[in-house]
């Protein structure tokens, strides 16, 4: 069993019966759909599920798990995902995929909100190892681009192939680079106050608690 197998076994264990269970994207939120669906199976917990992506819906209808919309829905029990970037105050960085929109909305509807990582998650700072995904209008790039450089963002169209990458709801996706250490709070706000952003990757104040594995040691860390 692997750090992303084990943290995701830990957090599908603390599932009780009637919870809402929001389901991320990713191999770690994977994992954790299938060993969820174990116990729904063998132990059958009693539970919902909302998917937060396609690729998560089809999967646990695959596996059986009772799925709701999340248009019929208004509040969750808890939102478990993984993460790119964890900082010390657990500000996350999300969304190397194509479904952040729905990810936020989640973990923001969910009473707690579950993180699943391992050790190779964790940073000093927010865009340490990967550049911010923002995801702009597409009509709205260059603006949003110029007012990123006037932040000290350098922001590229992500590529897909030869063409661009446009991500489940047709936005295109600016990966930005900070020419100076980024204090991920307030980037947060500063990236909520312009205009063409649908969304953007830094998820702040929003996970209750991270599971990280290392080595097969699990941590736990609450806010
Ligand atoms: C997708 C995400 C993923 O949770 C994040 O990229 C981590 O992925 P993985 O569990 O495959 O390492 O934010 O938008």
């Amino acid at each position: 069993m692997n750090d992303k197998q084990r943290v995701a076994e830990h957090a599908a264990e603390k599932i009780q019966n009637g919870m809402l269970v929001g389901l991320g994207t990713g191999s770690t939120a994977n994992y954790f759909i299938e060993a969820l669906a174990r116990r729904h199976l063998h132990e059958s917990l009693q539970i919902q599920v909302v998917a937060s992506s396609v690729v998560s819906t089809i999967k646990a209808k695959q596996l059986g798990l009772p799925l709701r919309s999340m248009e019929h829905v208004a509040e969750l029990d808890v939102y478990v995902d993984g993460a790119d970037e964890v900082a010390p105050d657990l500000t996350l960085l999300k969304g190397r995929g194509a479904d952040l929109v729905r990810e936020k909305l989640l973990a923001k509807a969910s009473a707690a909100f579950w993180v699943l990582i391992d050790n190779s998650k964790t940073v000093e700072h927010i865009g340490q190892n990967f550049p911010i995904p923002i995801e702009v209008m597409p009509f709205a790039w260059q603006l949003v681009q110029n007012s990123l450089s006037a932040m000290g963002g350098q922001g590229q169209l992500r590529k897909n192939g030869d063409g661009l990458f446009v991500t489940s709801y047709g936005s295109l996706v600016l990966d930005t680079a900070f020419d100076k250490q980024i204090d991920g709070k307030r980037l947060n706000a500063e990236l909520n106050d312009i205009p063409g952003i649908v969304e953007h990757g830094i998820f702040a104040q929003l996970a209750t608690a991270v599971f990280c594995s290392h080595e097969g040691v699990l941590a736990e860390k609450t806010v």
